[in-house]
């Protein structure tokens, strides 16, 4: 079928561009403003060089490699997106249950669109984490925090990147809501995509659709705090006993800072360049922020990443693990539940080879970046 014959994830794309309206592919697609952040990210991995090692027996290697003191199948993290039954009606349940088959920790989003509840459900045996975008209602906040705890969620992620939203200017000029409406505009999109509209209407209404219809700088506007400091990190600490992540981290000083204050690892991000556009390029930064802190903390890189050779890469470069996004959701796009494995079995084999090819070792010395 297409999934199997999708050789990597730039064809998996193409087949998620084909099969979802132009302004949810574009939704997932796009960043913030030029988009000249997300183009660097993804582009950052082209400056990589390798240095294999030869005749070093690589007949059988090991991709595992632990997270937070677990072991997990490979060095990738399902990354957080938000309103992911957008792009397919099994939206996060889909993506829970492919991790869990392929060992790896999938993220919950405080934008999500299925219940910490309902999504440990649905993915039993999975490692199911939770990220936080803390609410102007500090309860709220508190109240997600316990809905993940009871579902059994033991990792959070604090994504600090967005105090406000980033104008994706792809959405604005589709004019598009959360949820979207089917209306004049998109109503071409709608015949050309039937099959993705009618699963959309038939499934279970979005559970953001509660707040109306509109567009996500307002969402976020509404929900999220912007004045949020150092000093709320004592308080998430003070009530969340599980490990603590900080997602969006884009200078060394603030990683110091940071683990100063007691987080157990550190994300490397620019969002997938949806925030501040010029920002940080995550891969470039993050050999910088390892060296600061790496003694003290795991260092995760966050963006541009669309190959198991991007991971192998970024490892290398002292990543203690890459999250996706975009990657899972391509496959979500293009096939569901089924297009997720097939992302991820994907990721796996480039990921395989590489490391094979490299002798069996990812360390600094197999890796540099080309000025
Ligand atoms: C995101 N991202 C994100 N991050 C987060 O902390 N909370 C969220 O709700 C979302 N929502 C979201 C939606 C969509 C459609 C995308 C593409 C991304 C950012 C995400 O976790 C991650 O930082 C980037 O996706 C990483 O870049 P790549 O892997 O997509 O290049």
């Amino acid at each position: 079928n297409r999934l199997a014959g999708a050789a990597d994830l730039h064809d998996i794309r193409h087949l998620a561009r084909r099969r979802a309206p132009r302004l949810v592919f574009d939704y997932v697609d796009g960043a913030a403003e030029n988009e000249v952040a997300l183009e660097r990210s993804v582009k950052a991995f082209r400056r990589v060089e390798f240095l294999p090692r030869v005749l070093c027996d690589v007949g059988e290697v090991s991709l595992a490699t632990s997270v937070l003191g677990r072991e997990i199948a490979m060095p990738v993290i399902l990354g957080p997106t938000g309103f992911t039954r957008m792009m397919h009606r099994d939206g996060e349940k889909a993506v829970a249950r492919a991790a869990a088959r392929a060992g790896l920790p999938y993220t919950l989003s405080t934008m999500g669109t299925t219940t910490a509840a309902d999504l440990t459900c649905a993915a039993p045996g999975g490692w199911n984490w939770f990220q936080l975008y803390v609410a102007r209602d500090r309860e709220r906040s508190r109240a997600a925090l316990d809905m993940a705890r009871d579902a059994g969620m033991d990792v959070l992620v604090v994504t600090v990147d967005v105090p406000v939203a980033g104008a994706r200017l792809r959405d604005v000029r589709h004019g598009m809501t959360l949820p979207p409406r089917l209306r004049w505009r998109s109503a071409l999109q709608a015949a050309r995509h039937p099959a993705w509209w009618f699963d959309f209407l038939t499934s279970e209404p979005l559970t953001f659709a509660s707040m109306g219809g509109s567009d996500l700088a307002g969402i976020t506007g509404r929900m999220f705090d912007p004045s949020v400091t150092f000093a709320d990190l004592e308080w998430m600490r003070s009530i969340w006993n599980g490990r603590l992540l900080v997602k969006g981290v884009q200078r060394v000083d603030d990683a110091v800072k940071l683990v100063a204050a007691g987080v157990d690892g550190i994300v490397v991000s620019n969002h997938g360049g949806r925030q501040l556009d010029r920002a940080t390029t995550p891969l470039e930064l993050l050999p910088q922020v390892v060296a600061e802190v790496g003694d003290r903390a795991e260092v995760y890189l966050d963006g541009g990443v669309r190959s198991g050779a991007d991971v192998a890469a970024a490892v290398a470069l002292g990543a203690r693990a890459c999250f996706v996004g975009r990657a899972y959701l391509y496959g979500l796009m293009a096939g569901g539940e089924a297009g997720v494995d097939r992302v991820l079995h994907l990721l796996e084999a480039e990921l395989r080879r590489t490391v094979q090819l490299l002798g069996g070792t990812l360390d600094p010395s197999v890796a540099r970046l080309r000025p």
